[in-house]
């Protein structure tokens, strides 16, 4: 974590070496943040120290003749207990012929081991600057790994473009620049207004006239941003500028303005640009994804409904039927993607009655033994109209397949095509079957009333066994006023009255 502040706690127990020290590193400043002084005069005052304040930078223990062991512990305390990794420590010592074991000194990672006569009034201050130095690329090492740990994830995990504002990503970028609180941040949309999006810190407040007026930088970027336009990412001075595709499908263009100067190395910027472009390419493909999947559904549903029309099921019944089966799928525990695919494979159940002719699927009166032979083939139509014509996995289009082929099978192995019967008829065919009856039950039809849910419910229960799956229609029955709430919610209002 880095601070606005450094600060170097001195270990000693001769009061006149705090004075000293005090008086060598005064007013100094690094990387300009100001350097403090914390003085402890004992061990158990180091101690207390560092457990009230573990954001010291560097710690300049010295250790007086034939304690050592004691120092060592303290030490040990440190990084072991306190786990301060990013503490540099210079450890003083009478000499080196007190050093038992070289090993534990690397253990401990002492990163500057010197006897009192090596640590002079006239090195001190450059000694404690070169451990700053050492403590502020620890620092930003940790903060790097754990921005990058952070963007990767953020690269790797499933986009929920909801879930991640432009704020969230502009605060991920800003903590792997530095200073993580306190820029000032400007998101603007580059329409032909330049509306602001969202301003923070100077900006707050400001209209876009004032803003741009107030910004020589911020006329050249939106030129330069203007001419190039895709995946742009500038680094200036201590401002960073991105592109980052966002709003509405189109680019936002993001500032930054206040970044540590000492983030400006090629490893940052890199990781950076990275981000920024592949998160806006991930974005885009989101949303291509996302078109191609409606467009896929919009396609399938207007084919359900040009056989609807033709056929004596009312308008929102395919839907319903979608909602049944996410609902059933839901309450036996399938998780949520096969909940959504159900509930989109359910509705094409039919889809096979595009090949029936008019004649028989729109004939008022009874089938005959024919006519309702050809009726019933339009499962294999519905089948081989979602079958694979190759290896590869589709899952919508594949449980829309079984669904269509296993529909009209029954518990008892009397249904049709293929007279499967138990459990070897697929569940999503089980579960249709169901609801298709129960809606075909508590929908009007130009040949029929609705009839009533109690009525539904007990000729549906005599069919348990035969019709369908015993423990199914269990289930559905202690829930059959959620399905019928379904129903009532969807109703086809001109049929139903
Ligand atoms: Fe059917
Ligand atoms: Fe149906």
């Amino acid at each position: 974590m880095l601070h606005n502040n450094l600060s170097v706690l001195i270990v000693d127990d001769d009061q006149g070496m705090h004075m000293i020290s005090r008086l060598l590193i005064r007013g100094m400043t690094f990387q300009g943040k100001k350097v403090a002084l914390i003085s402890a005069h004992s061990i158990e005052e180091a101690r207390q120290q560092f457990a009230e304040n573990q954001d010291v930078s560097v710690a300049v223990i010295n250790a007086p003749e034939g304690q050592i062991d004691q120092y060592i512990q303290l030490i040990r305390h440190l990084r072991h207990t306190l786990k301060l990794k990013e503490l540099r420590i210079i450890l003083s010592i009478v000499s080196y012929k007190e050093i038992k074991d070289v090993g534990e000194y690397e253990n401990l990672d002492i990163n500057d081991l010197r006897t009192i006569n090596e640590l002079t009034e006239e090195n001190f201050a450059i000694v404690v600057r070169t451990a700053l130095r050492d403590y502020l690329a620890e620092a930003q090492l940790t903060q790097h790994i754990s921005g990058l740990h952070s963007l990767i994830s953020d690269l790797s995990a499933e986009v929920k473009v909801a879930d991640h504002t432009l704020y969230e990503v502009l605060k991920k970028i800003e903590s792997i620049m530095g200073r993580p609180e306190g820029n000032s941040k400007l998101v603007i949309e580059p329409n032909a207004d330049w509306n602001v999006v969202f301003s923070e810190g100077q900006f707050s407040g400001l209209s876009e006239k004032e803003i741009f007026e107030g910004s020589e930088e911020l006329i050249e970027l939106v030129k330069k941003y203007t001419a190039t336009q895709t995946n742009y990412f500038l680094y200036s001075n201590d401002k960073v500028f991105f592109s980052l595709n966002m709003i509405a499908n189109q680019d936002a263009l993001c500032c930054i303005f206040g970044c540590e100067r000492a983030y400006q190395d090629s490893y940052t910027l890199g990781i950076t640009q990275l981000f920024t472009t592949e998160y806006s390419l991930k974005i885009r493909n989101e949303r291509l994804q996302k078109d191609l999947l409606m467009s896929h559904r919009h396609v399938l549903t207007k084919l359900c409904e040009s056989v609807e029309v033709r056929s004596p099921e009312t308008g929102k019944h395919i839907y319903r039927i979608g909602m049944y089966a996410a609902l059933f799928s839901k309450i036996l525990g399938f998780d949520e993607e096969y909940q959504i695919l159900i509930e989109h494979a359910a509705p094409l159940h039919d889809i096979g009655k595009i090949a029936i002719p008019d004649v028989i699927l729109m004939k008022p009166g009874k089938l005959t033994t024919d006519e309702f032979e050809t009726m019933k083939t339009h499962v294999i139509h519905g089948f081989n109209f979602f079958k694979r014509e190759s290896d590869e996995i589709r899952p919508l289009l594949d449980l829309a397949a079984v669904i269509a082929l296993t529909h009209h099978e029954k518990w008892d192995g009397s249904g049709y095509p293929n007279q499967t019967s138990g459990i070897d008829i697929p569940i999503a065919g089980r579960i249709v079957a169901l609801c298709d009856v129960f809606d075909a039950l508590r929908s009007k039809r130009c040949y029929k009333e609705p009839v009533t849910l109690k009525e539904t419910l007990r000729i549906m229960q005599k069919d348990a066994g035969t019709h369908f799956d015993p423990k199914l229609m269990k289930i559905f029955a202690k829930h059959h006023v959620k399905f019928d709430q379904i129903f009532l919610d969807n109703i086809d209002h001109d049929a139903n009255e």
